[in-house]
This record gives C-alpha cells, structure tokens and sequence, in this order.
C-alpha cells in the first residue's frame, strides 16, 4: 500500500495525514474485494523493516492500525470476515494487540473472505522462523529431514494458510516486491500501478483484476496442457475468479469463481 507519504506531502500536510488518509483506502478496498467474491485478501500495512521509520510515524501507523480494528469490528464479524495477522506480532504494542487479538478470536471461525493483515512482517524473515521452527523438531527426533520438501516447508508459513497468491497489487509506482510474501509470490501475476495508495478506489482494483483475468498463466507448463498434480503442485491449483479467460506497500490477492 505505497504512497502514503508522497501523497502527504503533494498536499503539504505530514506523512501521518497520507496514512490516515491511506487507511479509508483500506476499508474501500476491503469492501470491494469482499462484494467482488475475493477469496482471500493480504494487506502489507507495516513490515519489519518499518520499525525503522521515526518513532512518531510508527506510533501513528499503531494507532491507525487500533482504530481500523475497532471502527471495522462490527463490519468483519457481520460480513463473515476471517480475520487473520502475519509477522512478528509479538512485537506489537499492547494499544493494538488488546483489540487485535480478540478479533482474530471472534472471526477464526467466519467462512467468509480472509482478511489477512501482514504486520511486522518480512517474508525472509517468515521463510526462517519456518526452518528454524522445523530444524528444531528435527533436533528433536519429531521429524525426519528428509521428509522435509516445498508441501511440508509450507505447512510452516503461516502465509501459506490461505494458499500462494493470485495477483498482487503494488501502488504508488514502485516495481519491487519489497520482501513481501516471497513463498507465496512464486507464481503470482504482479500489477504495478502509479496510483498512491490513498487514492486507490475499486475502480482500481477492477483495472488490476481485469488485466490479471487477461494474462496466461502457465505455471511452467507450455500453453492449454492439463495441470499435472505432483507432491510439489498439489496446492498451485487454477485460479478462481469467474471468468475463464482471475511496503510496506503491496496487497494479495486470492481469486474466488
Ligand atoms: C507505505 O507507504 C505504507 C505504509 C508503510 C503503511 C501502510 C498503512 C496504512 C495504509 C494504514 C494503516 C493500516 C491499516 C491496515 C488500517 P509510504 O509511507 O512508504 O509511502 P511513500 O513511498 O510515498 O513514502
């Protein structure tokens, strides 16, 4: 979700207004994705990284992060919602985790669209918690390396839970990944758009699902073969948006049909 900042400034006010702004973003485009029948949406509001940023601007993307969860409660346990967070969240000052982690509790059970908020978040520093969580295991005699390959490495990434991503979305101009769910990303179309992200409407988000329902995906096999299923392919099924023919600063798509 980039641009925040550049959109403050072009309007002179400090890059605190660009996030607050930002965050009406979040809630358009939550909605949107919820009434257009995406399966599961993954926004990166704050990464490891971010922890970097001065400690006002880290303290006011906190704050924005508590009155999103409060002012969206209602709207997540009535739409069906399933809340989910990814990261180091034990990093997290107690203002967020008091209201995070009861939502997380009350929608676990929800059936509908997945939001899935990537909160200090890193997707190296994912991929290692999962080999030092699995090394560890192994160490103690629970698991056999050699059982270790890409389906099980999965099952250790909580990104994963949802599935590898269909298409992701960049604002704001830039063309990077920006250690944004790399497992996950493997295959995924990527849109970059220059619009900032306190600009970004659902005509957008139409535009970025449009031009991902227009792209041909292979997954490495040559054009209109089957899909083969394989130990290691067994979770990178078709996508799912109905038609046939669907940094931190990014969002995740999975399509639903
Ligand atoms: C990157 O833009 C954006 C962020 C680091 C924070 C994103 C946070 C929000 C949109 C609001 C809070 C989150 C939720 C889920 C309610 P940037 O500031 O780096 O933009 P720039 O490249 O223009 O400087």
């Amino acid at each position: 979700m980039d641009g925040n900042g550049r959109w403050a400034h072009s309007i002179g006010q400090p890059r605190t207004s660009g996030h607050a702004t930002g965050s009406k973003a979040v809630r358009r485009v939550v909605t949107a994705c919820r009434k257009r029948g995406v399966e599961a949406l993954t926004l990166y509001a704050f990464s490891e990284q971010n922890w970097q940023r001065p400690a006002a601007e880290v303290h006011a993307l906190m704050c924005l992060l508590r009155d999103f969860l409060e002012s969206e409660r209602r709207e997540i346990l009535d739409n069906h919602i399933k809340l989910r967070a990814v990261g180091r969240i034990e990093r997290l000052p107690p203002l967020v985790r008091a209201i995070l982690d009861p939502l997380l509790e009350e929608s676990r059970n929800n059936t509908g669209m997945v939001l899935t908020l990537a909160l200090s978040y890193g997707g190296r520093e994912e991929i290692a918690d999962a080999a030092r969580r699995l090394a560890t295991r192994a160490a103690a005699g629970e698991l056999d390396p050699s059982s270790i390959d890409e389906a099980l490495f999965e099952t250790a990434l909580p990104s994963m839970e949802v599935g590898p991503v269909d298409l992701l979305i960049r604002t704001g101009g830039e063309q990077r990944v920006s250690n944004f769910l790399l497992w996950g990303l493997a295959y995924a179309e990527l849109y970059f758009c220059d619009k900032l992200w306190p600009d970004m409407t659902d005509v957008d988000l139409e535009a970025a699902i449009a031009a991902y329902q227009r792209r041909e995906r292979r997954f490495g096999r040559v054009c209109n073969e089957p899909l083969v299923t394989s130990p290691t392919t067994t979770r990178r099924r078709e996508p799912r948006f109905s038609l046939s023919v669907p940094e931190a600063s990014g969002i995740a798509l999975r399509a639903r049909g």
